[in-house]
């Protein structure tokens, strides 16, 4: 993989998005990111065929859950009138304010989280300055930054725990830092931060800059120890969080920022479409999955099994990973010399990997308990090849 990227041009871009439509080529290095993850993985993404075993994006593999399903059926026939009718974007933030103890006016609904994270690249990148992330999380706002022309500063994660270094981050705070994110847990590590030391963070740095906490996989806790309280008296704080992880509507994109109401009204006026890049179809998805507890439990049940499978199957190969609290587990490529990525893909299951300064390190989102077996079975047949 190229480390820089290619510059982009208007002209090199459609000639690689042609060939890339065609299915001729990989994408073109625009999609590479910071991190290290191998440039060829977007376009898989694309690959309908059943063949493949997804195992590369942490979605949910059990569906859309099914009162979703039939909620968003039932929005069909409205689908000809904007996202006002019914006042349901408003319903849905009142729901989420009120499973928060928040009044609905701390609530922004974007079109998936990555939204989100345009907004805050807009809205904390344009002066410029620096922001400050953890190496590795997850990397799209810093990707946005540079863009933007932002320094980004990536603080290593804990040597031997892969956990945010808060009190390093905190190091790194000057007077020219528009923000800090922190992601708990944290993608692709899965690794969380104590609550209390989390937010002592919080409202130590918000004195100086502003903290952003992505929660995207928060529902995977059970005590859920969200940052969410405090923005109510804090204008420096905000938090991310996605229907796409635990609701299983990735592909629906639902997102939502929780924030103070002075800051929720600036990101509106930053959000695409005047504030309704939500689709009707996923606000009523969105509203009804938040009640279907019974797939929610079900699938947390699934999933603890499928890790705890994986985990045991890298323990017998001896490979050693990271204890996770989310649905993907993060592991040591040290002892593997080729590359990675490409081999499990020549088994048809694609996964992720990472470099960590020297290091390199696999991620394997969880799948189905079948899915996994074939995870496992692969991993073993190119490991010991
Ligand atoms: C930590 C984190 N934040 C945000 C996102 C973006 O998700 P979405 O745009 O689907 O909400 C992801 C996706 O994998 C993620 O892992």
């Amino acid at each position: 993989m190229r480390n820089s990227m290619e510059k982009v041009t208007r002209k090199n871009f459609l000639k690689h998005f042609a060939l890339f439509a065609a299915g001729v080529t990989t994408a073109p290095e625009i999609f590479a990111s910071p991190t290290g993850f191998a440039s060829t993985q977007r376009p898989e993404w694309l690959d309908s065929s059943n063949k493949l075993v997804l195992l590369n994006a942490n979605e949910n593999p059990y569906g859309v859950p099914p009162q979703a399903q039939k909620a968003i059926i039932e929005a069909l026939a409205e689908g000809n009138r904007y996202g006002f009718i019914n006042n349901s974007r408003e319903k849905l933030k009142e729901k989420i304010a009120t499973k928060e103890g928040l009044s609905k006016d701390h609530i922004l609904l974007t079109a998936g989280s990555s939204e989100l994270l345009g907004i805050l690249g807009c809205a904390y990148g344009r002066d410029k300055g620096n922001m400050i992330f953890a190496l590795p999380t997850f990397w799209l706002l810093g990707e946005y930054a540079k863009n933007l022309g932002v320094e980004v500063v990536n603080v290593p994660v804990t040597k031997e725990e892969k956990k945010h270094d808060l009190n390093a981050m905190l190091a790194k705070i000057n007077r020219k830092t528009k923000l800090v994110q922190i992601c708990n847990p944290n993608n692709p590590t899965g690794t969380i931060v104590d609550p209390s030391e989390l937010k002592n963070f919080c409202i130590e740095a918000s004195k100086k800059t502003t903290v952003f906490i992505d929660e995207a996989y928060i529902e995977f806790l059970p005590d859920k120890p969200t940052m969410a309280g405090l923005v109510t008296d804090n204008q420096n704080i905000v938090i991310g969080r996605t229907f796409s992880k635990i609701y299983g509507m990735a592909g629906l994109r639902l997102g939502y920022a929780i924030a103070h109401p002075k800051i929720v009204a600036e990101m509106d006026k930053l959000q695409q479409g005047g504030s309704i890049s939500t689709s009707t179809g996923s606000v009523a998805g969105a509203m009804a999955a938040m009640d279907d507890t019974a797939f929610i439990n079900s699938f947390l049940e699934k999933n603890k099994a499928a890790r705890e499978f994986t985990i045991n199957q890298l323990k017998t190969l001896n490979i050693s990973y990271i204890p996770s609290y989310t649905n993907f587990v993060y592991f040591s490529l040290a002892k593997y010399p080729n590359d990675f990525v490409k081999a499990m893909k020549e088994n048809n299951v694609l996964v992720r990997m990472f470099a960590e300064n020297e290091e390199k390190w696999g991620r394997v989102s969880m799948g189905t308990m079948e899915e996994m077996q074939v995870f496992a079975e692969v991993l073993k047949k190119i490991w010991q090849s």
